[in-house]
């Protein structure tokens, strides 16, 4: 780990960076693999190159993705409450911090001491944490370019106190059941006794809803889906062509996900490191989960971790909920 020095010359005086080191992967194998499983998936971690990312802004703007706008509803009716269950004085943990844009209500309101963000996209990290901390002079910033789901072997340069997780958007629900207690139990280790977690969850409702959030009419979502394809390609030098995939995301109601699919149109021959696939029409490849919550889901969470459900918030319409995870 190390400190990135060109950019530590102009950097505030109340900004730390750290990068840690990503090991190499060859990704033409990973992509294979995942392939061959039945049946096919494609990890998400591929929707994002920089087209994916402008298409994913687009999407939290799109009048049938309610997620971004009731989460924020959430903060604005609730605030004040918010900020009491938390406290002052915190470290405030985010995963996946992106523009840094979901926890400034919280960094205005709440009065963290510290607040750390965390994520992949290192130079964007390092531009979105020098904007926070210019904006708070009195706050320190420690933000680590790191894959948070992977090892946090980082955790000792995160500053002691009571610490707080701040994990919005949903984005525990793209990961699988088990992986989500993982996940959990593993927060639950880095926060310690007194420590808690900010989750934002969306919740199970009406398939209709549900579906049309997934599958806009502006065909936004679709685009972000078959993107992936070209992401892959830039990757490992495969030859998917997406335009002969489709776009099909379902509410499965037994499990309580949305399940993100590209379907071929036609036969598909597809090489990747050496190695040629044939996907017949209609073959499906799975591109992504999206698992919606009831509040007994969220406290068996919890309880995986060792932790109790404190305190949760409503947007108007009960779509969406932030919860506060604390240590027994
Ligand atoms: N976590 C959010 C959700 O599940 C955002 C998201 C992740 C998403 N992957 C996505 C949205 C794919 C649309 C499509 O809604």
């Amino acid at each position: 780990m190390t400190l990135r020095s060109p950019r530590a010359q102009n950097s505030p005086p109340n900004l730390k960076f750290i990068e840690t080191k990503t090991v190499p992967i060859d990704e033409a194998r990973e992509v294979l693999a995942s392939l061959t499983q039945d049946p096919p998936r494609l990890s998400p971690k591929y929707f994002y190159d920089s087209r994916g990312s402008e298409l994913f802004e687009h999407i939290t703007e799109l009048p049938e993705y309610y997620l971004t706008r009731a989460e924020a509803e959430i903060f604005d009716l609730h605030l004040n409450d918010i900020a009491e269950a938390l406290g002052s004085g915190d470290i405030i943990i985010e995963p996946g911090s992106g523009n840094c844009s979901k926890v400034q209500p919280l960094l205005e309101r709440a009065t963290p001491s510290a607040f750390v963000p965390i994520d992949i996209a290192g130079d964007f990290l390092w531009e979105a944490a020098a904007t926070t901390a210019l904006a708070h002079p009195d706050l320190s910033v420690t933000a680590i370019a790191a894959d948070f789901t992977m090892d946090w072997n980082f955790t000792d340069k995160i500053p002691h106190g009571r610490r707080i997780v701040f994990y919005p958007g949903s984005t525990l629900g793209n990961f699988d059941p088990a992986a989500q207690r993982g996940f959990i139990q593993k927060l639950a280790k880095v926060v310690g006794a007194q420590g808690g977690i900010l989750l934002g969850v969306d919740l199970h409702k009406e398939s209709t809803v549900l579906q049309r959030a997934y599958d806009d009419a502006a065909g936004v979502t679709a685009a972000f889906n078959r993107n992936m394809l070209s992401v892959v390609n830039a990757r490992t030098g495969s030859n998917f062509a997406p335009n002969s995939w489709q776009h099909q995301a379902r509410y499965n109601t037994k499990l309580r996900r949305i399940e993100m699919e590209l379907v071929a149109q036609s036969n598909q021959s597809v090489t990747i490191g050496g190695q040629t696939l044939a996907f017949a029409q209609g073959a499906v490849i799975r591109t992504e989960h999206s698992h919606k919550f009831t509040l007994e889901n969220i406290r068996d969470l919890a309880s995986a971790g060792g932790m109790t459900v404190t305190h949760h918030w409503l947007d108007r319409q009960s779509q969406f909920c932030l919860a506060l995870l604390q240590t027994d």
